[in-house]
């Protein structure tokens, strides 16, 4: 009979693997809280309007990529591409704009795409989000961004180059469009179907189109950067400042416009000097709220691709070493299981496979799974109220009695 597999694009996190990725999600933890973050969760199913309403009609991930199905009673849902548009739905839900004049949360969950799988793109991928509610100021965008550098530095991933860009509020967006259409629409002819349908629908759309002809249309195109307005320059201004001052390594990149509908000014993507995809993304959106029902309320975010992040950095995890436990004779099992109880509540990581086998069998198998500790208990330790503690990189035993041990134990492998 055939195997079954994991579905195309989808994958296992394994234990070797998601130990990493635990000491990672450790460490972010601790620094969202120091920058004042709370976490918040969403549900993974949600209707698909939202994400039409929100990344947009006419965008890739939409039109392309989203997994959409009908529920028994023939609602429209959607599992969730990205994490930003349910987050602005619960900040809503909850009434929060009417509680807090700014609201920070964080968010780690699968989103899910129906993108072509290769190295760095998946199905189902992680991502570890930031959206922050209730301000204006640039600083606000210069916090995010500088999270996110070190978010990323936290992982040990130190090569980092933030791509910046500034998409104009809605004015300078409605005067950018009017130029970039006329500067398209003499050249329609030579897009694909899509991007002539974009023409009409969403001309910034093209910018996302894989099409080497299309490209080369846009090569002379206008850039949205050099139509702001003195507010929106003076913004990016302030942005590039604080991001300098802080000494974050900044590319200013005029072409990049995301693939998203819902950006309104500050676009940003993280690159590092190894990878050509983005590893995190993010930028301003301040209609959002609007576009989904609410009041306005300006807010900045990002999200960090973690199946990306995670293949880039090296560092090992600081779990706790494995000892392996291994008794000999029916009373030195009856005793260990005890002390091993006793072990785990100081903290320690101790496991045993309970069975009965000669001392040398045990330690091959200790020796090929490449554990370092092993705790050896039988009858002779048992009469002395002691047992033996063997490194088996160097060979060496230590005798530690059963008063104490614990505290004994820790001392020597930690
Ligand atoms: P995004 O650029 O679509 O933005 O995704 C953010 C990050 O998720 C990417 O930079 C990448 O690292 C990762 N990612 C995206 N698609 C895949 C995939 N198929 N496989 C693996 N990783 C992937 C957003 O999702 C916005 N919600 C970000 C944001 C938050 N903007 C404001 N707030």
């Amino acid at each position: 009979m055939e195997s079954v597999k994991a579905v195309r694009g989808m994958r296992d996190l394994l234990p070797e693997e998601l130990e990493r990725w635990q000491s990672f999600e450790e460490k972010a933890r601790q620094l969202l809280a120091r920058y004042g973050y709370q976490e918040i969760r969403t549900p993974v199913v949600e209707e698909k309007g939202l994400f039409e309403r929100s990344v947009g009609e006419q965008t890739d991930i939409v039109t392309k990529e989203m997994y959409t199905f009908l529920d028994r009673k023939g609602r429209k849902l959607a599992l969730r591409p990205e994490g930003t548009a349910s987050v602005v739905r619960a900040y809503l839900e909850a009434n929060y704009f009417q509680k807090r004049k700014i609201s920070r949360f964080w968010y780690l969950g699968p989103m899910f795409r129906y993108d072509r799988p290769q190295k760095g793109r998946y199905r189902q991928f992680y991502q570890l989000g930031v959206e922050v509610f209730g301000g204006q100021d640039p600083f606000f965008d210069v916090e995010v961004m500088a999270l996110m550098f070190y978010l990323v530095n936290s992982s040990g991933v130190t090569d980092l180059t933030i791509h910046l860009n500034h998409l104009g509020c809605a004015q300078c967006q409605h005067n950018y469009l009017g130029v970039l259409q006329k500067f398209v629409r003499p050249r329609a002819g030579f897009l694909c179907c899509d991007c002539q349908r974009r023409l009409a629908s969403n001309t910034l759309r093209i910018f996302d189109c894989k099409n080497e002809r299309c490209a080369e249309v846009l090569e002379e195109a206008p850039l949205p950067g050099n139509y702001l307005c003195q507010v929106c320059q003076d913004r990016y201004e302030k942005v590039h400042t604080g991001l300098k001052a802080l000494g974050l390594s900044v590319f200013e990149d005029k072409r990049l416009v995301r693939g998203l509908d819902y950006y309104t000014g500050t676009v940003f993507e993280a690159m590092t000097g190894r990878e050509t995809n983005a590893v995190a993304a993010g930028g301003r959106y301040d209609t959002l709220t609007m576009a989904l029902g609410g009041p306005a309320i300006p807010a900045v975010g990002f999200a960090i691709g973690l199946d990306r992040l995670m293949a880039l950095c090296s560092e090992t995890s600081s779990k706790l070493p494995v000892i392996r436990a291994i008794f000999l004779g029916e009373e030195a099992r009856k005793r260990g299981f005890l002390l091993l109880e006793e072990l785990r509540r100081e903290g320690l990581r101790v496991e045993t496979d309970y069975e009965e086998r000669p001392l040398k069998n045990h330690l091959q198998t200790a020796s090929r799974e490449k554990v370092v500790w092993c705790l050896i208990l039988g009858e002779n330790e048992l009469n002395r109220e002691q047992f033996v503690i063997k490194n088996m990189e160097t060979r060496r035993q230590y005798e530690i009695s059963f008063n104490g041990a614990g505290q004994k134990v820790k001392e020597l492998v930690c």
